[in-house]
């Protein structure tokens, strides 16, 4: 591998010499096909609705989000990410909400898998959006119940495979979900659908406006994920996750946040050589977002957070900015 390199001989700046030259070296590239679009959808609303500490990021009612969607779809974009945000009186401690056939968010996926059946639509499994604590699981006491939870998340998959979702996506990070919500796929023959697992979650402070999106901030209050999501001070950890979620049955791993885990997405992807999606989270966003707004930024600084993931090893990218930079992608 090593080579001697040695001045003049060498000079690594003839290949920087215009952008041509530049382009036709280029190690990386991103494109349009990488990228998922999240989006929120609110419940008994219609229109669009700012989320403060994401500009340019909106809550949708269902009729407006169809017609996000045909813009999404017109930038390039084949995939998106749904999330709902659920009436508050319908939130309780167990999450119930979540496996009431014909709710808010299975009505919509159909609605939408109706109008778009090529559009690939991820369906995030957890409780977080219909409990009144804000946990992704049901509570026992102090504790968060993990075989008690693990069974709602598995009758919460198969409703979102039967409204069409195409890839289910356990965001929640309980043990054994994945091994359990593939069984019973199996079993109700759902045999095509793709269980894209969040398989090392951190318990990151870059969610933050997430929650806010998402309204279970305030319900959360200062409890804390801890006891499911993964400290971030572990490594080799997230090869255990991820190997057992690979032996249980997922498709797809996903690394969550990206730019702070650039390291966790280069080491999977090393070693597992399988699909291995980053979420660029709603902090990183925002961040961001909020900097090349007040212009303490160039607005060329998104495109390159996500150039950093897709180096990284990611294969493709959730990004609240995949629309618009799969259009500056197409302008280019
Ligand atoms: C929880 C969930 C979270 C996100 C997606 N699904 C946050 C959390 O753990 O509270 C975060 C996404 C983001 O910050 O953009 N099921």
């Amino acid at each position: 591998m090593f080579i001697k390199r040695k001045y003049p001989s060498t000079r690594l700046r003839r290949l920087r010499k215009n952008s041509n030259l530049i382009d036709l070296v280029s190690e990386t590239n991103l494109s349009s096909s990488d990228l998922i679009q999240p989006v929120f959808i609110k419940e008994n609303f219609s229109g669009k609705e700012d989320i403060k500490s994401m500009p340019g990021v909106f809550r949708f009612g269902i009729e407006d989000v169809l017609k996000e969607i045909e813009d999404i779809i017109n930038s390039g974009i084949n995939s998106i990410a749904v999330f709902p945000v659920i009436e508050s009186s319908k939130k309780d401690s167990q999450g119930s909400e979540a496996i009431n056939i014909d709710n808010f968010i299975s009505t919509s996926i159909k609605k939408i898998k109706n109008q778009f059946p090529e559009l690939v639509l991820i369906a995030d499994v957890a409780l977080d959006p219909y409990t009144d604590h804000g946990h992704d699981g049901i509570l026992k006491g102090e504790e968060i119940a993990n075989d008690e939870t693990v069974k709602i998340l598995t009758e919460q998959s198969i409703l979102l495979a039967d409204a069409g979702a195409d890839i289910i996506a356990p965001s929640d990070m309980m043990d054994g979900r994945i091994a359990s919500i593939r069984k019973e796929l199996e079993k109700e023959n759902f045999k095509n659908t793709i269980l894209l697992s969040y398989a090392a979650k951190y318990n990151s402070k870059f969610y933050g406006p997430f929650r806010d999106a998402v309204n279970s901030a305030s319900k959360l209050g200062k409890s804390s994920k801890s006891s499911y999501q993964m400290n971030i001070n572990n490594k080799e950890e997230a090869l255990h996750e991820v190997a057992i979620d690979i032996n249980e049955g997922a498709d797809i791993v996903m690394v969550k946040p990206a730019m702070p885990y650039l390291d966790i997405i280069h080491l999977i992807k090393d070693s597992f050589k399988i699909p291995t999606f980053a979420y660029q989270v709603s902090g990183e966003f925002s961040m961001l977002k909020n900097a090349i707004n007040e212009g303490w930024l160039d607005e060329g600084a998104m495109l390159e957070s996500l150039i950093s993931i897709k180096r990284a090893g990611a294969d493709a990218i959730l990004s609240y900015a995949a629309k618009e930079i799969s259009k500056e992608i197409k302008n280019k």
